[in-house]
């Protein structure tokens, strides 16, 4: 457990991330009935990018300048990626950061919060101490927002099914441990059979030991209709050279947003280096 996610707060791989999840949130949103998000890797919160090279011993070079920090200043956002962009905006302002630089950094669990209605629950999972010591804080008093500090992959069997019987399910592990692939496919496997109909969204690195080959097998063995929106920022890169997010029983013709996504974020992230993006259907619709 020595993942931070306070080091890579705001880089590329959450903007893809993010960007998704705001959209998936908002398509969800489109029916009046309530949704449950559940959120099996929640981490803090939201992040001060100010201290985004400290929290160890060794100092980091921040990684939210070649993320959130090249969408800041443009003028071409699409409405996909405007939407996630505004909403990083407000809250980096609600916070008080007055300067043009962007300093406070939603997590998922401050974007699901921003756009939960009413009639929507957050179910917020965090197995770090420190770290859910710091998400409950930040959500203290909120309503409709449940904390757990436990083991994400126990999210779904706990939460699922619903009494809203919809769901919006975000796995986003450290990939540290070994077996973490196989963790995120019995997290699915266990989700797609307590309730078939809920959305899963899976974000994963792209390096040389990742398994992505089995989390499309089983995606494949599962049924559901499921696309990989993949950005390949860094070729050349020896360890992380893209990410992807995998998203299972999209909204209806969702993968035009994530296409829309995906490569307007390729476009800006790493063109020099020869950044490239994909949107492919392992169920088509
Ligand atoms: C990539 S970060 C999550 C970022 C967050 N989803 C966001 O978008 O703002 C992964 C988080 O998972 C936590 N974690 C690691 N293993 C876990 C587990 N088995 N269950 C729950 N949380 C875990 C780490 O402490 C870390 O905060």
């Amino acid at each position: 457990m020595n993942y931070r996610h306070a080091f890579h707060a705001g880089n590329y791989a959450d903007a893809l991330k993010h960007a998704l999840f705001v959209r998936l949130l908002r398509a969800l949103q489109q029916k009046e009935k309530g949704l449950v998000v559940v959120d099996t890797h929640a981490g803090r919160g939201s992040y001060d990018l100010s201290l985004a090279s400290e929290g160890d011993s060794r100092a980091r070079t921040p990684e939210w300048p070649d993320g959130i920090g090249r969408l800041w200043d443009r003028t071409d956002l699409p409405p996909e990626v405007e939407d996630y962009v505004a909403l990083v905006r407000g809250f980096d302002r609600s916070r008080g950061n007055l300067s043009d630089r962007p300093r406070f950094y939603p997590g998922s669990p401050a974007l699901g919060r921003l756009l939960a209605r009413p009639q929507d629950r957050l179910e917020l999972w965090e197995r770090h101490p420190a770290e859910c010591a710091a998400l409950r804080a930040a959500f203290e008093g909120a309503p409709r927002v449940s904390i757990h500090e436990a083991d994400g992959y126990g999210a779904a069997r706990a939460c699922l099914p619903p009494r809203e019987k919809r769901a919006l399910v975000l796995i986003d592990p450290p990939f540290e441990a070994a077996d973490e692939w196989a963790q995120v496919t019995a997290c699915l496997s266990a989700g797609l059979v307590r309730l078939p109909s809920a959305t899963f969204a899976v974000w994963y690195p792209l390096t040389g030991r990742a398994r992505v080959d089995a989390l499309v097998a089983f995606l494949e063995s599962a049924r559901a209709p499921a696309f990989a929106a993949e950005v390949i920022a860094e070729p050349g890169a020896a360890r992380m050279r893209g990410c992807g997010v995998a998203v299972v029983n999209p909204p209806w013709k969702f993968e035009a947003q994530a296409r829309a996504v995906a490569s307007y974020l390729a476009g800006v992230f790493e063109p020099e280096r020869g950044a490239s993006s994909s949107v492919r259907w392992i169920v088509p619709e």
